[in-house]
């Protein structure tokens, strides 16, 4: 049997305290197989980023099962849990997250260091040439357009040669065609990495390119519509 990449049951999560407080996960499940790839769309506010947190183990669920790669993260340490991410999980956000006084080839390599790898550098060059950012390795990400930004991102969450891929938005700061150039690249790493890509996306073009569509509004996942069901 081929064990699920992430299962989610009935998750909750709260966020914010006493008046701001918001409950923006309200029983969420959700089951992703192996090398398989979800776009999660739905309304601005629907508690989309908040799932991916949840999936990523940024933030832990107050009720509800959380399992990834097999493992419930529930019961994991604060430790435990950063080293599981490290291992298992890379992240690519809307808006790059780079560090901005490190250049090109720090940003990928110093998370690789912090993790134990002795080959850190040398991973980190051959990650970034192969997002075809050879000749960028000591640019700052100031100096970088952002198409060149994300590809840095990209190249930082694979290094490590995670099971899983998560994406926020990943296009959400890029013109059409650079976007579309980013989308290729995530889409072609999946496959040929196989990896699980989870991504949200407010582009109905690059959410028809995953596997699957699952809708998310008021904090749970949505019933699928017929056509999804039809093709499931
Ligand atoms: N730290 C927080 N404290 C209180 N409310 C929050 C916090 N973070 C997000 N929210 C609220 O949770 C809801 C879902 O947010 P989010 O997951 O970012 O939605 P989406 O990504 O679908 O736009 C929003 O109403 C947002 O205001
Ligand atoms: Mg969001």
């Amino acid at each position: 049997m081929t064990e699920s990449a992430i299962r989610l049951e009935d998750v909750h999560l709260t966020l914010g305290q006493g008046a701001t407080a918001v409950h923006v996960l309200k029983g969420v499940g959700l089951a992703v197989g192996r090398g398989e790839s979800v776009g999660i769309v739905g309304p601005s506010g629907s508690g989309k980023s908040t799932l991916l947190m949840v999936l990523a183990g940024l933030e832990r669920a107050d009720r509800g099962l959380v399992e990834i790669a097999g493992t419930a993260l529930g019961p994991l340490s604060e430790d435990a849990l950063a080293a599981f991410r490290g291992r298992n999980i890379g992240i690519v956000f809307q808006s790059f997250h780079l560090i901005p006084n490190m250049t090109a080839l720090e940003n990928v390599a110093v998370p690789l260091e912090l993790a134990g790898r002795a080959d850190a550098f040398a991973r980190a060059e051959a990650e970034l040439g192969n997002v075809g950012l050879g000749h960028r390795l000591r640019h700052y990400p100031g100096e970088l357009s952002g198409g060149e930004q994300q590809r840095v991102a990209i190249a930082r969450a694979l290094a490590p040669e995670p099971a899983i891929l998560i994406a926020d938005e990943p296009t959400g700061n890029l013109d059409g065609e650079t976007g579309r150039q980013i989308a290729d690249l995530l889409f072609a790493e999946q496959a040929r990495r196989r990896m699980t890509m989870v991504l949200v996306t407010h582009d109905p073009v690059l959410a028809a390119r995953c596997r699957r569509e699952v809708r998310v509004a008021s904090g749970l996942v949505a019933a699928p519509r017929p056509a999804d069901a039809l093709s499931a």
